[in-house]
């Protein structure tokens, strides 16, 4: 890490070019998915998750990261993402500091976020910071001024790639691969980071995949990312909420998101767009007997709660994957985990 020495004082506003893993994960960051450059990098993390699992299982401290300190720096709300990272880092023998809200600290007073990222390293000797940020170049600039690994816990609209990672862990354990798949992701797929994340990765990580799209006019994915999968020879199609009780019929996986309400300024847009969305009996009805419900978190009106019982519904037992991907991804970057 000797090189990343005089990156601490770079100029403000410096954005650092996310270094693809080649082969090994340790020491550095985690900024988007595009920093995978092999299957087998993603198999690895599989593998060691499946290994966190039998430890949570067991209850078994472990000491991958002993003596070491994470910091988690939250700007924007969050539960899983939060609470998984914390318990995985303490779950690997981490002291962890948890700063899940930054309005007592000293961002009220306009520090910026590269004067947080030093503040936090130098007072905490922290070895590991984990940032959620509003902004989509946030963990970029963060990295550009840190020596310490940083990883993105979600970065405005752009990327949450560590949720793409516990999402495609998910499908493997779920349905048993990751290949063959007919992929439905609804919702706000303009706003939503997931979704993105998510896609990029699966071009990676599987093969004969069809994409479908679903969303309001106005919440379509932007182009750029359906160009990747079509270049790549994804099959990928896009269509409007009311289609979903015909595409639900030939999908494998559902993944619903939210319309990020936090993006829109105007209430009636917001309503406007969530007019008519729902998952439910129905929806099930027409699906098939082995197929997957997933979904990030939060949900709030897209799914009704009647089909939580429902075998097909994964996004409850999604959500306890993160704390084993993550307990992983942090070992493979900062602990003895070797290839
Ligand atoms: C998501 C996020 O923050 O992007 N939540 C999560 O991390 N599980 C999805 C959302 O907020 O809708």
């Amino acid at each position: 890490m000797a090189e990343r020495e005089q990156t601490l004082y770079a100029p403000q506003e410096t954005i650092a070019q996310p270094e693809a893993f080649n082969g090994s994960f340790r020491g550095k960051d985690i900024i988007s998915v595009e920093q995978f450059t092999r299957k087998d990098e993603l198999e690895h993390l599989f593998r060691l998750a499946d290994r966190m699992r039998r430890s949570v299982e067991r209850h078994e401290t472990r000491e991958d990261m002993r003596g070491q300190t994470a910091a988690l720096l939250f700007y924007q709300p969050s539960t899983r993402t939060f609470t998984s990272f914390f318990a995985a880092a303490q779950r690997l023998g981490a002291l962890t500091i948890p700063i899940p809200d930054m309005k007592p600290t000293s961002v009220a007073k306009g520090e910026s976020l590269e004067d947080t990222i030093r503040a936090i390293y130098q007072t905490t000797a922290a070895d590991i910071i984990v940032l959620r940020h509003p902004e989509d170049d946030s963990s970029q600039r963060a990295a550009a001024c840190s020596k310490i690994p940083i990883i993105n816990a979600g970065s405005g609209k752009a990327a949450h790639p560590t949720q793409a990672i516990l999402d495609i862990y998910t499908i493997r354990q779920e349905l048993g691969r990751v290949d063959n798949l007919n992929i439905t992701m609804i919702g706000d797929l303009a706003n939503g980071r997931t979704v993105k994340s998510l896609a990029k990765l699966l071009v990676l990580a599987g093969k004969d995949i069809r994409f479908n799209f679903l969303s309001p006019a106005s919440l379509r994915m932007p182009a750029e990312h359906l160009e990747i999968l079509r270049s790549k020879g994804f099959e990928v199609s896009e269509g409007e909420l009311g289609e979903l009780q015909n595409v639900v019929r030939e999908t494998d996986v559902l993944y619903v998101t939210r319309v990020q309400k936090e993006w829109f300024t105007n209430e009636e847009a917001y309503r406007q767009a969530v007019r008519g969305y729902e998952v439910n009996r129905e929806t099930l009805g027409s699906a098939k007997p082995k197929m997957i419900v997933m979904h990030p978190l939060p949900r709030v009106e897209e799914i009704d709660k009647k089909i939580d019982n429902d075998p097909r519904i994964a996004y409850f037992r999604q959500m306890r994957n993160g704390l084993y991907t993550r307990m992983a991804l942090l070992a493979a970057i900062q602990g003895g985990q070797r290839w």
